[in-house]
This record gives C-alpha cells, structure tokens and sequence, in this order.
C-alpha cells in the first residue's frame, strides 16, 4: 500500500461505483485544509448531472444536517440517494448551489483533509486483499493492536475474529472474501470506529439477517454513532424512527422531509412507499 490516500480514494470509488476515470475532482488551487469539524452539512440549492449534460440527477436540493444529527435518505432506487452522498466526500462537484461542512465550500478544501474526516459504512468495503488487523486499522496507521482490539470490541467484532484460523492476522480476499456479509459490515463497524470520524455515511444492509443479529448490528452501529453526524440510506423502519429527519427523494427533488411520525401523520409519498 504505496499511498493511504490513493488507496482510499480508490476504495471508496469502489464502493460508489465510480469507475477512477470518471472521477476528475482534483484539488483546487489555493486549497486550504479542512480542520477538525463539528459535522454541520449543508446542501445549498445543489443540482447536478452526471459528466456535465442531459437532466440533473439532483435539482435544487438544500438541507442542513446539525451537528450530531441522524439524516436518513429515502427513496425508490434512481431517486438519487446515493449521488447526494457522492458529493459530500466529493466524489464529484455539483453542477450548481454547493455543499458545505461546518460553513466551508467542499470544493475549496483538501480531498485529503476532506476525506479522512468522513467514515463510510458499507457492506462491501474492502478493495485490497490484507490481514483483519490491517484493515480494521487502515485509516489510523498510527493506532496501536490494543486500540484496534477495543474498536473490534465495540462493533461485535471481537469474537469471530478471534475464531479465526489466525485471528486477527488471518488474511482477507480482495471484497472480503472468507467472511459473510454480516461480518464484513461489522468490521466496516470497526474500522470506522476506529478512525472515530465527525462524519458518517451509512448504507444499512439489505439482505435479511436474524433478528439477534440485526439486534447486535444496530447496538454496534448506535455506539459507533452516538453524537456523529450521520447519512443513512435506510432500508428499515427502525432507523427511519431513530431519525432527526427523513428526507424523502423523488426523481432527484426532496418532496417531503420530516420525522417519520411527521411522515406519517401527513400520508404524502412516504405512505405509499
Ligand atoms: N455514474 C453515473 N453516470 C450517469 N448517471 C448515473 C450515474 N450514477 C447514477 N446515475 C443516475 O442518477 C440517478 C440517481 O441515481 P442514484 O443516486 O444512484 O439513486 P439511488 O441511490 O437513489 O438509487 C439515476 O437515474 C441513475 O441512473
Ligand atoms: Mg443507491
């Protein structure tokens, strides 16, 4: 691993399915570093369209996400709840209005800078082939075996690490290979527990798990979060009720936005979802 930062950057296009080659976000000049945050995100008046023609996929989104508050996106696949999320690591820059961390225009800071403060939680993260304890502490080189134990510790992780053949040397296939997806997502957990960003985006696990299971996923997920500001792609009512706001998405436009009780006691679109 030559770069930390190319290999992130190069995982994380991975995970977002952006082939390197599509991505042209560069540092701009006169870049300034972006210094330890609060979390406050906001999408002012955003539109944006994939490599600069045909319909924007997004059309004058706004919102602010406060400092610690959960947003979940919601929305039928294509509603462009993934591009929204795209934009706040800056995967790409909008076409217009801008995304802003705590007040700071995303395109007039560092990547790296940037980047290292926002933890991504998805269920197939791993683009290398590396041992456990490596990959749990990929984005914290400095942090010590026992601080990278107490993180595996924190996201359930502990104890199928420790069954394994090697336990926390045991060596990973590229995407994980040798583990389910439950503990791929619980070492994603770790990881970013690890690194303890402000900032956090979350894809919930679509696949069916059993209920002791998700129970186990949401308590580690719930510890990791406690005071972060985070984005979740939610598939499940109960983090949909845990939400400071739903956003809900319709063919790139919030049309609704709310607690899900809000939600619920207007019967718009989220109804009938
Ligand atoms: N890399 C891309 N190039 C062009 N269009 C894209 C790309 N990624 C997504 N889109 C389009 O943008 C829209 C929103 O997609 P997306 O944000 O992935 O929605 P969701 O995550 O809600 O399913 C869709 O119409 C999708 O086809
Ligand atoms: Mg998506």
């Amino acid at each position: 691993m030559s770069s930390p930062t190319a290999q992130a950057s190069a995982s994380a296009g991975r995970i977002f399915e952006i082939p390197d080659a599509e991505s042209e976000v560069q540092n701009l000049p006169g870049a300034v570093i972006l210094e330890e945050i609060h979390g406050q995100v906001v999408f002012n008046n955003v539109t944006f369209r994939y490599f600069g023609s045909g319909e924007p996929v997004l059309k004058h989104v706004s919102f602010e996400a406060r400092p610690g508050e959960t947003i979940a996106l919601l929305g039928a696949t294509g509603s462009g709840k993934t591009t929204i999320i795209n934009l706040i690591p800056r995967f790409y820059d909008v076409s217009s209005g801008a995304v802003q961390i705590d007040g700071q225009d995303v395109r007039k800071v560092t990547l790296h800078s940037l980047r290292r403060q926002i933890g991504i939680v998805l269920q197939d993260t791993f683009l290398f082939s590396a041992s456990i304890m490596e990959i749990i502490r990929f984005e914290r080189a400095d942090a010590t075996d026992e601080e990278v134990i107490a993180a595996a510790s924190l996201a359930h992780a502990h104890n199928f690490i420790e069954h394994m053949p090697e336990g926390y040397q045991t060596m990973l296939g590229e995407r994980g290979q040798g583990l389910s997806q439950v503990q791929r997502q619980l070492l994603s957990i770790a990881r970013a527990a690890l690194a303890d960003p402000r900032l956090l985006i979350l894809d919930e696990a679509t696949s069916s798990v059993d209920t002791r299971t998700e129970r186990l996923i949401q308590q580690a997920m719930d510890k990791l979060l406690k005071g972060r500001t985070r984005f979740v792609i939610a598939h499940r009512l109960s983090t949909m009720r845990n939400a400071d706001q739903v956003l809900v998405l319709h063919a790139g436009k919030i049309i609704e936005r709310g607690t899900l009780d809000e939600l619920l006691a207007r019967q718009g679109l989220y109804f009938d979802l």
